[in-house]
């Protein structure tokens, strides 16, 4: 079976992920988290990140976006984030919808936000006719594939504190950041700042599950109520704490993204090869970002399937994930390389 670039969505379910789904499909058990699996990842997830934190789980990313964030803002607040944020681009209006609140979106070129540019939207404050800026939201890796430094992220948390914010961070692939930056879990979210975390399992080889975590207990008070009202308290929550327990467990989740991040860099070095094409991003996690003639990208599509990312310049994303293979990306190379010889 073809793999395609299309997206770490795409992607299957992890073998070892699998099998953990295996072992956890005997006889009755604990429903809506009463059981022994979502205990188990549970604590791991306090071993990663400390004793004194709340874990919830859900199913989608979304989910656990916008549930995480409802529990920081009201309806008359405002969230601070990219344009390109996953939150303000590809959750629909979930977040508007379910909290109710603003977005505010910053331009951006590279994924990222910076202090500078998040003072210069916090305004008339205390004033009752203006959106009240109350969240920070940042996604790590971002959805350009980039990665923030520790200390990036220090300087975000700094403005929050400054003026009472929170900081929320979208980790859908927050295992690419870790392997990236090669830092612990830890030290670029709650040491850094962060409040709210959703940590992604999805696109790093579970079938589903994502996982929101509070560092201040108090943030997470009336969250059991939440999440039932926001349709994300899963049943047979056993297999979610099954899967992450597995992720988390013998390094799986460092494995797969570092074999995903390892192969985009074989594909830049693959692209770099020829003339016609510009990577238009660091290529720090598991995505490409680069700018093809246009002409070629039906027949290359046809080859590994992507996506156009913007159609105006011919910016395609190119995406790699934990069953990347190296034939994967050699192939693509060559057929590449051969329609622009063409
Ligand atoms: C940055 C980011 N956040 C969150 C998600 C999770 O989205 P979903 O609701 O599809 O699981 C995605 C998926 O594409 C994403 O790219």
């Amino acid at each position: 079976m073809k793999h395609t670039f299309a997206s770490d969505n795409y992607a299957g379910v992890h073998p070892e992920i699998m099998e953990a789904l295996h072992l956890a499909n005997q006889g009755h058990i604990g429903s809506y988290g009463a059981d022994e699996y979502t205990e188990k990842a549970i604590i791991k997830f306090k071993d990663y990140f400390g004793d004194d934190i709340e874990v919830y789980f859900a199913y989608n990313g979304t989910g656990a976006n916008v549930l995480g964030l409802s529990a920081l803002a009201q309806s008359y607040h405002a969230i601070i984030c990219t344009d390109l944020a996953h939150i303000n681009v590809d959750e629909s209006t979930a977040p508007e919808k379910f909290i109710g609140c603003k977005l505010i979106s910053i331009p951006t070129k590279d994924g990222k936000l910076y202090p500078a540019e998040i003072e210069d939207r916090i305004q008339r404050v205390d004033d009752q006719h203006h959106p009240q800026v109350k969240v920070i939201s940042i996604s790590q890796s971002t959805e350009f594939a980039t990665v923030y430094s520790t200390s990036e992220i220090e300087a975000i948390s700094k403005v929050a504190k400054k003026h009472n914010l929170f900081l929320h961070m979208d980790g859908s692939r927050i295992s690419n950041a870790s392997v990236s930056l090669q830092e612990e879990f830890r030290r670029f979210t709650r040491d850094a700042g962060v409040d709210v975390l959703s940590f992604g399992g999805t696109k790093n080889g579970m079938m589903f599950g994502e996982a929101i975590l509070f560092f201040d207990p108090k943030l997470a008070a009336d969250f059991k109520y939440r999440r039932k009202q926001g349709m994300q308290l899963h049943s047979k929550m056993r297999f979610i704490g099954a899967q992450f327990d597995a992720l988390l467990s013998n390094d799986l989740w460092k494995k797969n993204a570092e074999h995903a991040n390892r192969m985009a860099k074989l594909l830049e070095k693959e692209i770099r090869k020829v003339n016609n094409a510009e990577i238009t991003q660091s290529v720090d996690a598991n995505g490409i970002f680069v700018k093809l003639p246009a002409h070629i990208i039906p027949e290359l599509q046809q080859e590994q399937f992507f996506y156009i990312w913007n159609d105006r310049i011919s910016e395609v994303r190119l995406m790699c994930s934990f069953d990347t293979t190296e034939d994967d990306v050699k192939r693509f190379g060559r057929k590449l390389q051969a329609l622009l010889q063409a």
